[in-house]
């Protein structure tokens, strides 16, 4: 396994390996790799001859300083982790080198309408951070194919629609939200969890199972369901920033029974912010 943290290293061995014909399949992170990371990575793995994984905490997605201070750093862990799983090349760059233009400088691209809802509406600037750093990994690295997790619904979205507006040749590959055994959605910020939020986390979980329950057996009140939620979230002690029923595609509230629907939510807990989602 190759560890670079050089640009230009990383991009001439993904060339090399581009120019004998062999594939490449990319799974981008922020470190602090848990079990959802992995499996990300090991559908990489059935996809082509070499896998790339990039750990970089990209700074232009941050819109809360504080957040950005405070995320988790463990990458010798992540090395060792990746290492095992035989990974060939870690690409592990400084933001200084990234953004070599500095980032308050940096021409950001500007992701469509429905990057304004929902995480966009909540998390200014956040989508055209993740559009800037994943189009600048994809032109370095230019994988034939790449794994994002649904968890972060909207972001899978956002790298589908790059890949389009761009017309960039990668296969964008969606993969299912790996949770703990009480269901709690995986996520490097759990690790920052009191024992006693800890304990309590599973429940935005259990409130969207209820969700899809009540949906699937024929309520059709989206907006009281989407209430009663949020109710039950404080009431266990979370500060939501929304519980959303929507149109898979349009991420607009669904106009017929019949639309294909998933439930969104946000919510904080303590001073960490997690989020989940469900298709129903
Ligand atoms: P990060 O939060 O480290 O997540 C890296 C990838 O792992 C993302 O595709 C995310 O959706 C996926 N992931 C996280 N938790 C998961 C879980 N419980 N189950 C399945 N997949 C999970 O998302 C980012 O980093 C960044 O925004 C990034 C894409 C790297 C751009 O900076």
């Amino acid at each position: 396994m190759q560890v670079f943290s050089d640009l230009k290293q990383t991009q001439d061995l993904c060339k090399s390996w581009r120019d004998k014909g062999e594939t490449i399949s990319f799974v981008p992170t922020m470190g602090c790799l848990h079990a959802g990371h992995l499996s990300l990575i090991k559908k990489a793995k059935t996809l082509a001859d070499h896998v790339a994984v990039s750990i970089f905490v990209n700074p232009l997605q941050f819109d809360n300083k504080d957040d950005l201070l405070k995320y988790p750093n463990t990458l010798d862990a992540d090395v060792s982790i990746l290492n095992d799983l035989a990974v060939d090349l870690v690409f592990t760059p400084d933001a200084i080198s990234f953004y070599p233009e500095g980032e308050s400088q940096v021409e950001q691209i500007e992701p469509g309408a429905v990057f304004t809802l929902l995480e966009g509406a909540n998390r200014p600037g956040h989508f055209a951070g993740v559009a800037t750093v994943v189009k600048r990994l994809f032109d370095l690295i230019q994988p034939h194919s790449a794994v994002f997790g649904e968890k972060d619904f909207q972001q899978l979205m956002l790298v589908q629609q790059l890949v389009k507006k761009f017309a960039l040749d990668i296969k964008i590959y969606g993969e299912a939200t790996f949770r703990e055994q009480d269901g709690l959605a995986m996520s490097s910020r759990n690790v920052r969890l009191s024992e006693t939020e800890r304990s309590k986390a599973p429940e935005i979980y259990r409130q969207l199972e209820i969700i899809k329950k009540a949906i699937n057996t024929g309520e059709h009140n989206y907006v009281s369901l989407e209430e009663k939620m949020h109710e039950n979230l404080k009431a266990a002690g979370f500060v939501p920033d929304y519980v959303a029923i929507r149109e898979i595609n349009s991420l607009l509230p669904p106009q017929n029974h019949g639309d294909s629907k998933v439930v969104l939510v946000a919510a904080k807990l303590g001073g960490i912010r997690l989020i989940d989602n469900l298709r129903i």
